[in-house]
């Protein structure tokens, strides 16, 4: 499931779902509020039960709006039930370091059967601990740990490595994704999903030689049928 959209715009999903070239979406509040989706809750589930749909069966990341514990378990409950292929995303643990989060994805997957995308992860080893809770999704953000000097590369092979050789179901994404390149890279460390911008995947298609290339072969083209015409 090598490549997913991490945006809320309908319309880009549409174009490169039609593509046949994205496996699943990601979203976060900060994306959704990007994205214009007003109305609090019901504006998350109208847009949240539009992608799903549009992309069924393949995957949508819905992120929890809480950090209390039992608004996220609830939170997690009614996101999974308003689609089949919605799936959870819990950050690794709260906004000043609190510990709970670790079991709410526990509960989620164990007890609820719900999928669970454990997210704004730095590090191979708090993947490995989202892993063993049980997570179905790791998050890995490549960009912010490039940003914070270390090469994510080896996290993600760190992480591949340890998921294999503990046979942890967990798939890892690879998000925060900053440059083209960043895709391929990451598959390439060991990553099992990458999510990117639909710029960045534009950027993954179009080439200037290709350009060039593609335009001598329409003018030459023209060319030739002119000449047929004559
Ligand atoms: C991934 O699932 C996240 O939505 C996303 O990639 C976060 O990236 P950022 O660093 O651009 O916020």
């Amino acid at each position: 499931m090598p490549i997913f959209l991490d945006t809320g715009n309908v319309n880009e999903i549409k174009k490169y779902h039609q593509m046949g070239i994205i496996r699943g979406v990601t979203t976060n509040p900060t994306i959704l509020l990007k994205e214009g989706v007003k109305g609090g809750m019901a504006g998350v589930k109208a847009r949240s039960i539009e992608i799903a749909s549009l992309i069924a069966p393949y995957p949508l990341s819905v992120e929890v709006t809480t950090n209390d514990y039992k608004k996220m378990i609830d939170e997690g409950l009614e996101f999974s039930s308003w689609a089949p292929n919605i799936n959870v995303k819990i950050t690794i643990h709260g906004p000043n370091g609190e510990l709970e989060n670790l079991e709410v994805i526990h509960k989620l997957e164990i007890e609820h059967n719900v999928r669970v995308n454990v997210t704004a992860m730095m590090s191979a080893q708090q993947c490995f601990l989202a892993a063993l809770a049980g997570a179905s999704y790791v998050s890995i953000f490549g960009g912010r740990v490039n940003n914070m000097g270390y090469d994510s590369r080896l996290e993600v092979t760190k992480i591949r490595d340890l998921l294999d050789q503990f046979n942890l179901p967990a798939q890892i994404i690879v998000g925060s994704t900053r440059e083209v390149l960043n895709v391929v890279e990451w598959l390439h460390a060991g990553a099992h999903i990458v999510t990117a911008t639909p710029s960045l995947i534009e950027g993954m298609i179009v080439h200037p030689y290709s350009k060039e290339t593609v335009q001598m072969f329409l003018k030459d083209a023209k060319a030739f049928s002119e000449a047929a015409g004559k």
